[in-house]
């Protein structure tokens, strides 16, 4: 198998991680392939943040998960609760994509999770784990959330978080249903 295939059959989502850091080197190779995705267009409009700080991670983790708390609706709380309670898992750092809103609106959602599929890629290539982290628009739907942003510089867009860093679990890629895949001749 050669390295792409064997990146793209060999990523997991990873969710306990060790404190080790990646280094800036390879934290910068992901971020560049993060860029290097296509869109459409080639509108671009993603902005992309590398965030390595431990105090905002874990202030964000928090809002995210107070706002969880408050909704009507326990169900996500519960099932992050049955995880061990973390939106993100103690990874050592974490990659932000912020989106604006393409014409036709809901496009962009294409390129960053092209975007965000190559992150995963790239990072999986260099031996780093990654989870993709869709619940890290709670942190930025709460009362924190024109603070989070200025602080991490960007203005509008969607936001999801990719979770960067070394596993401390045993992980292996999901089952492949193949009856998925249909051939016409
Ligand atoms: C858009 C998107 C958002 C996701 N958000 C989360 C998340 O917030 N928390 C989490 O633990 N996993 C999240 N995941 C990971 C999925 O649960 C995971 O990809 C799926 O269970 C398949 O497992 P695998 O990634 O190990 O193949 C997300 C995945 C995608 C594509």
């Amino acid at each position: 198998m050669n390295e792409t295939l064997n990146s793209i059959f060999t990523r997991y989502s990873c969710r306990k991680f060790t404190d080790k850091l990646p280094c800036d080197k390879d934290l910068q190779t992901i971020a560049k392939a993060a860029v290097a995705a296509p869109s459409g267009m080639d509108r671009q409009l993603w902005q992309v943040i590398l965030l390595k700080n431990q105090e905002l991670m874990s202030e964000m983790e928090t809002e995210g998960l107070d706002l969880m708390k408050s909704m009507p609706d326990k169900s996500l709380f519960e099932r992050i609760q049955s995880r061990g309670g973390k939106l993100f898992y103690n990874a050592s750092c974490m990659m932000i994509v912020a989106i604006k809103s393409a014409t036709p609106p809901g496009a962009e959602l294409f390129d960053c999770g092209i975007l965000a599929e190559n992150v995963c890629l790239a990072a999986t290539s260099l031996g780093i784990q990654s989870c993709m982290c869709g619940f890290t628009a709670f942190c930025f739907a709460g009362n924190k959330r024109d603070e989070f942003k200025k602080t991490l510089g960007f203005a509008e867009g969607f936001e999801i978080g990719i979770l960067l860093g070394y596993a401390d679990m045993q992980g292996k890629p999901h089952e492949l249903d193949l009856a998925k895949i249909s051939l016409i001749k």
